[in-house]
């Protein structure tokens, strides 16, 4: 087992919604009761707790109870799943979608249907985890390109078109990177994916219900296909669960052979309900994504103002980059002590020494945050 630096240790602490949805309960260092707004959570509109979301689970559970009970392909599979996947599916402008327990595992069982021993894959250096372990599960050959670099990547993948016995080479990347608040030229990496006949695998975690048209994530705006993409419901759309989205026929491989599918219970009925009811949610108030980027904006236009760097991207992740961890947990104890939730992100998570806040902005937090966020960093 690895050995863990004990400065590296994280802890569990837990927590509970205050009255607000923004705001978290928990306990602080000597066992008190701690109120703090949330800068943390992925819960990006504050659906979490939204009256439809809830509406919608009660309904579900009075119908079918609370968990599936076995995989989709044996009695798993409800109605309420099949109404979201179809829903979905419109929504991204997509052929087809799959439902997955999570965002983990639906990206794993996406590498594995892409990739085997004899395929070279070419990913972001800072995709999420759960890509490089469906990498490391895949036996594929793996090269990595700088951030968000396509010089780098068409390098990579002249290199690949030179080898002629193996499958096609696979790309991937996240349309909103979670610790860096960044995003790619998806359509000019599109392109050069068909040039180079590459496999193109988007996780869209992080943008979907915010960027893009109506908020329906980058992929929706790329006139290239994509082979697949993936998202999931533990973010903006305030429930738990995932899928991945694809061609009709790539959908039908995945049901026939991918085990993380065919071998796991299905998506509890409540979360699917929750998610749907979300996605009506957000496709019934299509400017809540604009509207969120441009707060974000401003907070990010305050923060350099201010002498920060100013974060990258135009979602409502802003990462500010401290240094190393004692600094970057300074900082979130010292912003703890005034009320407000933002965690310190460490190696092994982000690069040695960009030990940073991953502040996040949710469309539900009061007026005011930003300046009482200010006030905390100006003083320290
Ligand atoms: C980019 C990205 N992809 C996938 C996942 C996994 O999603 P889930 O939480 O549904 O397992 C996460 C969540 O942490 C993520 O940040």
């Amino acid at each position: 087992m690895q050995n863990i630096p004990p400065e590296r240790q994280r802890k569990l602490r837990t927590w509970t919604h205050a009255k607000q949805a923004y705001a978290l309960k928990g306990f602080g260092k000597s066992g008190e009761e701690v109120i703090l707004l949330d800068l943390a959570s992925n819960d990006y509109l504050g659906l979490s707790k939204h009256p439809k979301l809830i509406e919608a689970v009660n309904q579900v559970i009075a119908l079918d109870g609370v968990g599936a009970g076995a995989s989709r392909l044996v009695t798993g599979s409800r109605p309420i799943h099949q109404e979201l996947e179809r829903d979905l599916a419109s929504w991204l402008g997509q052929e087809s979608v799959l439902l997955f327990p999570s965002g983990f595992q639906a990206n794993l069982a996406g590498v594995l249907a892409l990739a085997d021993r004899s395929t070279t894959v070419i990913a972001d250096r800072l995709i999420h985890h759960s890509l490089l372990i469906g990498v490391k599960a895949s036996g594929a050959n793996l090269k990595r390109f700088a951030h968000n670099d396509l010089d780098d990547l068409e390098r990579h993948l002249k290199l690949c078109n030179n080898k002629n016995n193996q499958r096609k080479s696979l790309v991937l990347t996240e349309s909103l990177f979670s610790m860096e608040g960044t995003s790619p030229p998806l359509q000019i990496m599109a392109r050069l994916c068909e040039k180079h006949g590459a496999q193109l695998f988007v996780d869209e975690a992080h943008a979907l219900g915010i960027l893009g048209s109506d908020g329906r994530g980058l992929c929706h705006e790329i006139s290239e296909p994509i082979t697949l993409l993936s998202g999931t419901f533990g973010k903006a759309f305030g429930s738990g669960g995932a899928f991945l989205a694809s061609s009709k026929r790539m959908r039908e491989h995945l049901l026939q052979t991918c085990g993380a599918f065919r071998y796991s219970t299905a998506l509890a009925p409540p979360l699917a309900a929750a998610a749907l009811a979300a996605l009506h949610l957000i496709n019934e108030n299509k400017a809540w994504g604009i509207e969120l980027q441009k707060r974000a904006n401003n907070w990010r236009s305050r923060l350099s103002q201010a002498g920060w760097l100013r974060p990258p991207g135009h979602g409502p992740i802003l990462p500010l980059v401290i240094g190393t961890d004692q600094q970057a947990l300074y900082y979130q104890n010292k912003l703890e002590k005034e009320g407000l939730l933002s965690i310190a992100i460490r190696p092994p998570t982000v690069p040695e020494g960009t030990s940073r806040l991953r502040l996040i902005i949710r469309r539900d937090l009061p007026d005011g945050t930003l300046e009482r966020l200010l006030n905390v960093l100006e003083a320290s």
